[in-house]
């Protein structure tokens, strides 16, 4: 067993693979690369060389090169020795014959695929085509991605597809953008759908949430922690909430951010009226809230006591729902404003003896799902993450074999780190994305959980 204290930072994870690289490597698993991640300075740093393929007729090259020679990224020549990322357009493929082209670029250009580097391919969303057969071979793109990011996951690679729904060309650029940098470096194998976007696209790419209030739950450790200190790093001032018995450890860490410590636990009855009364006393408007408290309370269910049930459900479910509804009451969030959702893959793949979890974390799907067409109407946008295996005191207490198996079960052979989760809510919350609602965004470096 290695040292718990350990646990969560890279060092754990350098440590513990060198522990078990033995075993791993005579069943043949690869040594995970370390991931490239962003320093703290700022949000977003672009740098190094991106190779730019298209398709005939496809409708977003020009777009993706004008917005990636305002970057300090250089475009690379396609006979330059450089180690790149490559980004393709592929929404001109409308026959079967037409997907050669996708097969001619990679081939040829995915082995000068930096370490570290990125894979993004551009379509049209298969939902938004009235031409069926353009639609199916659209749909395609998602076996392609999926596959590619097996291929490279052992060079720390990722893939990922944007798929462009009505009236999202004008939002593409925030989600490529996040997409080359750092910070997406444990987001893998997702589609992200870009859609109109619910307000005008704008904002400062270093400092996003310059002058913007957010919420954030469960802020005093873990994941909650990691998400407040993103956020404040993108200009935000962070309202941390946490349970009164974290008080100390919550008031250390916003004020170490600059930002308000409210205790509060929840799941009490006056908890969302609490919070909308603390918002409003700060601020006239809040830009984002983050969902991210929550538990486990791991039982097989023939075991598991109704309390165990009750008491998950009214912290990783029945809190939000309340303070949702609450916000939702003033105009608080309108013209701009961002619910993010942390769900779980256990909500998408279920888990042994997580039903309570698995439930919880696959309504918060559903929340997404069900109010995001109404919150677009209001200017608001409602996004979920879904974490795989994150190192944080949660996964501590997982037993050692399986804690090790959990991170060599995605295409990076390793579990990511709550900052991870907290860089795909930073690019969520960000005004830019404004074209990026009811989405929900696996932060699992591609689990074969539930995939
Ligand atoms: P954690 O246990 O380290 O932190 C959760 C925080 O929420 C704690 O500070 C806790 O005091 C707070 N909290 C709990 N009940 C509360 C209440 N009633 N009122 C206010 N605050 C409350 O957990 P971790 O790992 O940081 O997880 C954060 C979120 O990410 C959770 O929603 C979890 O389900 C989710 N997640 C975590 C994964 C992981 O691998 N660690 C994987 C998938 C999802």
């Amino acid at each position: 067993e290695i040292m718990p204290s350990l646990v969560g930072s890279e060092m754990c994870i350098r440590d513990s693979a060198n522990l078990t690289k033995t075993i791993f490597d005579g069943l043949g698993l690869p040594t995970p690369v370390r991931l490239k991640r962003e320093d703290h300075s700022s949000a977003h740093k672009l740098s190094g060389h991106v190779l730019v393929g298209c398709t005939e007729d496809g409708s977003f090259a020009k777009a993706i090169n004008t917005m990636l020679e305002a970057t300090p990224m250089t475009i690379a020549e396609a006979d330059n020795q450089a180690r790149v990322s490559l980004v393709f357009d592929a929404s001109g493929i409308s026959t079967t014959e037409q997907s050669s082209q996708l097969y001619q670029f990679f081939s040829q250009h995915l082995g000068s695929l930096a370490l570290c580097g990125r894979v993004i391919v551009i379509g049209h969303k298969p939902q938004a085509l009235t031409d069926t057969t353009h639609a199916t071979l659209q749909r395609g793109l998602v076996g392609f991605i999926k596959s590619v990011a097996k291929e490279i996951g052992r060079k720390g690679a990722t893939a990922n597809l944007l798929y462009i729904d009505k009236g999202g060309k004008t939002a593409i650029e925030a989600p490529l953008r996040f997409l080359l940098s750092a910070g997406s470096a444990f987001m893998n194998a997702q589609v992200i759908n870009v859609g109109k976007p619910v307000v005008k696209v704008t904002g400062d790419w270093a400092r996003p949430l310059e002058g913007k209030s957010v919420v954030v739950t469960g802020a005093a450790r873990g994941i909650g922690l990691a998400i407040s200190q993103v956020l404040a790093r993108d200009g935000a001032t962070v309202i941390g909430i946490d349970v009164p018995q974290a008080a100390d450890d919550l008031n250390g860490a916003m004020a170490a951010i600059n930002g308000l410590s409210l205790p509060l636990d929840i799941t009490t009855e006056d908890a969302a009226d609490l919070l909308v009364q603390f918002c409003l006393d700060h601020n006239s408007q809040l830009h984002s809230i983050i969902h991210n408290a929550g538990i486990t309370r791991d039982k097989m269910l023939s075991r598991m006591t109704s309390v165990q049930w009750d008491l998950l459900m009214q912290v990783n479910l029945g809190a939000a729902q309340r303070i949702n509804d609450a916000l939702l009451g003033t105009d608080l969030l309108d013209k701009g404003g961002k619910i993010i959702g942390v769900a779980s893959i256990s909500g998408i793949a279920g888990n042994v003896g997580q039903t309570n979890y698995g439930f919880s974390k696959s309504a918060v799907i559903g929340m997404v799902d069900s109010l995001a067409a109404s919150c677009a109407k209001r200017g608001i946008t409602i996004n979920a993450v879904a974490p795989g295996f994150i190192e944080t005191q949660m996964t501590a207490a997982i037993p050692f074999m399986t804690r090790q198996m959990g991170r060599r079960l995605s295409s990076l052979s390793q579990g990511g780190l709550p900052v991870d989760v907290a860089e795909v809510i930073g690019f969520l919350v960000s005004p830019q994305a404004a074209g990026i609602n009811g989405n929900t965004v696996r932060v699992c470096g591609q689990s074969l959980l539930g995939a």
